[in-house]
């Protein structure tokens, strides 16, 4: 679909809850409502240093990645049992159905539960027992990428990768995510090359908070076809042009570079900018339950904040299926479906 009919601004919103859509950038930790972690804290008798719903919330004030990933880390802390990841996962999936997200790519720190004695076995099982049923009951189709943790070392990782290989089947890509800054992409460069040649897709965040040059390493040294976040690319002309020539794309996450002060305030955000580039933006949501937005919250208050239109509906949406990791027949569908959306709606 070439041309997109111009939508008045109050149908805006609607054209934005009910397109179908890919989720490509959410940690399934990140997802942990505080709720869910005061339920599974009482169910696994685990004290969290917050005595009320009310309380954990309020510390969900961030001013940068780190503040943010102390009390993620924290968060994640109350999971221990196949049915702890299990229950998160499908309180993801209830919550992307209703965005009308039909397929979601979800991140997960192993590093973040083993390192608690929480064997490999019972994350990947309890994420993957979710998507197997968000399939069958929501009709979302969901797969797990693996993220290592940058903060620790290349030898970690490769003890985790060793761990996950039994259950390979159940991965679809690797990952790289926790603090940017001081942990550049070319740390993991050994550990990526294997796990490219084991066949697995490979992305990783990059120019959250940290330079171009680490957006150039991702791509050149860890040959990742995604970027995850890639908003300071914008800096360096060269590589947005590179970017846009191999059609790598961003994930961009607008509530969470607001919330970690990656930007002022919405409107400031550069997610236009990258558009008008021709860079194959996304729309994700990160880290919703910290970050005060699922996928549809993410789409509004952009589009409300930085002026796009339905045009930009379309190719942000489009872009999150082409960018996915599935075949191309799925991808086909999916597209139709979108093109379905956009030729009946009024
Ligand atoms: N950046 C890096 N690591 C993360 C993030 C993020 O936004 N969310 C969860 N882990
Ligand atoms: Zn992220």
């Amino acid at each position: 679909m070439n041309h997109v009919k111009p939508v008045a601004a109050n149908r805006l919103p609607d054209l934005l809850r009910t397109m179908p859509k890919a989720e490509l950038h959410i940690h399934i930790e990140g997802s942990l409502e505080p709720e869910l972690i005061f339920a599974l804290a009482q169910r696994n008798n685990i004290t969290i240093p917050y005595s009320s719903v009310a309380e954990l919330r309020q510390a969900y004030a961030f001013t940068n990645l780190q503040s943010f990933l102390d009390i993620y880390y924290a968060g994640a802390s109350v999971l221990l049992k196949e049915q702890d990841f299990y229950d998160m996962a499908s309180a993801y999936f209830v919550r992307a159905a209703a965005d009308n997200v039909i397929h979601a790519e979800l991140f997960f720190d192993p590093q973040t539960h083993t390192a608690r004695g929480v064997s490999m076995d019972v994350v990947i099982n309890g994420l993957h027992r979710a998507c197997v049923d968000a399939q069958a009951e929501l009709g979302v189709n969901g797969s797990l990428i693996m993220c290592f943790l940058r903060h620790l070392s290349e030898q970690e990782a490769f003890e985790t990768l060793e761990q996950a290989l039994p259950y390979r089947d159940k991965i679809i890509g690797i990952g790289l995510d926790s603090g940017e800054v001081g942990n550049p992409p070319e740390k993991f460069a050994r550990v990526f090359a294997r796990c490219r040649e084991l066949g697995f897709h490979l992305v990783a965040h990059a120019g959250e908070e940290g330079p171009p040059a680490y957006v150039w390493t991702a791509l050149d040294v860890l040959k990742v076809e995604r970027i995850d976040h890639g908003v300071q690319s914008s800096k360096d002309a060269a590589l947005l042009q590179r970017l846009a020539t191999d059609r790598i794309a961003l994930t961009v996450c607008p509530l969470s570079n607001l919330k970690l002060c990656v930007f002022p305030d919405l409107a400031s955000h550069n997610i236009k900018h990258l558009l008008d580039t021709g860079l194959a933006v996304t729309v994700n949501s990160d880290d919703p339950a910290y970050f005060g937005g699922y996928m549809n919250d993410n789409f509004t208050q952009t589009f409300v904040a930085t002026g796009l239109q339905a045009q930009q509906a379309y190719t942000l949406a489009r872009n999150s299926f082409e960018a996915s990791f599935i075949d191309a027949s799925a991808k086909r569908r999916y597209i139709d479906q979108l093109d379905a959306c956009f030729a009946t709606f009024a």
